[in-house]
């Protein structure tokens, strides 16, 4: 029996394999349950008792021996395996699908205007979303104790300096105005934040897009086409639009602009509260104490301006009702954008 073990020991040892199932073949012939090494367990019943505790010793040896040669082939054709992933693609595979992205609405809406008033010559700029107060404020003419200042609804970053988030795009207006003389014909959209709790109606932040033109002899009536035009081309040959005179401390006169519902054409609807009609802007002449503000003459020169939000139009042509959706990111809402690009 000594004999024979030290055989297979030798005849393990020396074995290789090149395939998985020679790897097998050794497996089934040394070590399943009809293998020679069990075999030979068997036989040590029938060895002579002073003997036993050496064979015993010598039996455990060889299995142990024949199990970790078979651990270390298995492994040896496991890393073959990852290795052939790594350094050999399979190319007849068929290619992973490329998940294309989407435009969001609030870009789709924010291209749409851009290119709608860029026909008619408006150029665009921007400006910083943390903003002074002689930007946000002050040069657009607010009183130094307008509630619009007030903490309830800006957000400071430096309270004692007065830098806030910018709460509208209208401080763009200043900037421009600052730095260039009439003619100018701009529209600056951006991103504006203001402290407002969340809900289906209002958001600490949303999107607006305003509109500046200054220039010798600028008039209301100017004002009234360019919307109309604006209407028009967004919503629609049908649209109408209507002026109702509102305040706002940069304008004067000022008005709030409704669009005909696109919804219901007019008919009544839950969007335009039966009424047919949808406030999307506030609107005016540039008052003269901001051109003033900017350095700008006003005996010379006049001015209209607007300012919209974007979320508002882009509910009114995809009807979206409700404003959490544009910065969930839910995958299903943005989908459905697809076809809109
Ligand atoms: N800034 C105003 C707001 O955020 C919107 C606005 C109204 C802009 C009238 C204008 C304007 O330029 O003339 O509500």
């Amino acid at each position: 029996m000594k004999e024979k073990v030290e055989e297979i020991l030798r005849e393990i040892e020396a074995f290789t394999a090149t395939t998985r199932e020679q790897v097998e073949e050794y497996r089934v012939k040394w070590l399943s349950r009809k293998g020679k090494i069990s075999l030979l367990f068997d036989e040590f019943k029938t060895v002579a008792p002073d003997l036993k505790k050496e064979m015993g010793q010598k039996l455990n040896e060889l299995k142990n021996k024949a199990q970790a040669k078979l651990d270390e082939l298995k492994q040896k054709f496991e890393q073959a395996d990852v290795a052939d992933e790594a350094h050999e693609p399979d190319l007849s595979l068929p290619a992973e699908p490329i998940a294309l992205g989407t435009r969001h609405p609030i870009s789709i809406v924010r291209r749409q205007i851009t290119e709608i008033f860029g026909r008619i010559g408006f150029t665009v700029a921007d400006g910083p979303e943390i903003e002074d107060d002689w930007h946000n404020f002050t040069a657009l003419n607010f009183p130094e104790n307008h509630p619009a200042r007030d903490m309830q609804d800006t957000f400071f970053i430096d309270e004692q300096n007065k830098i806030a988030l910018r709460t509208h795009t209208s401080s763009v207006q200043v900037r421009v105005m600052e730095s260039t003389q009439p003619p100018i014909r701009m529209i600056f959209p951006g991103r504006v934040y203001r402290n407002e709790a969340i809900s289906a109606r209002a958001h600490c932040f949303f999107h607006q897009v305003e509109g500046l033109y200054v220039d010798e002899q600028v008039s209301f009536a100017d004002l009234k086409q360019t919307l109309l035009y604006f209407a028009k081309e967004m919503f629609g040959e049908k649209s109408q639009i209507r002026l109702r005179p509102s305040y706002f401390p940069f304008t004067e006169p000022s008005a709030e602009m409704d669009i005909s519902c696109s919804i219901c054409e007019g008919k009544g609807c839950a969007v335009c509260k039966h009424s047919g009609w949808v406030e999307i802007m506030g609107c005016g002449m540039v008052d003269p104490a901001v051109l003033e503000n900017c350095k700008i003459d006003p005996r010379k020169y006049t001015g209209f301006a607007f300012g919209m939000g974007i979320e508002r139009i882009a509910q009114l042509k995809y009807r979206v009702n409700d404003l959490r959706l544009y910065s969930e990111n839910d995958i299903r809402f943005l989908n459905q954008f697809k076809s809109a690009l």
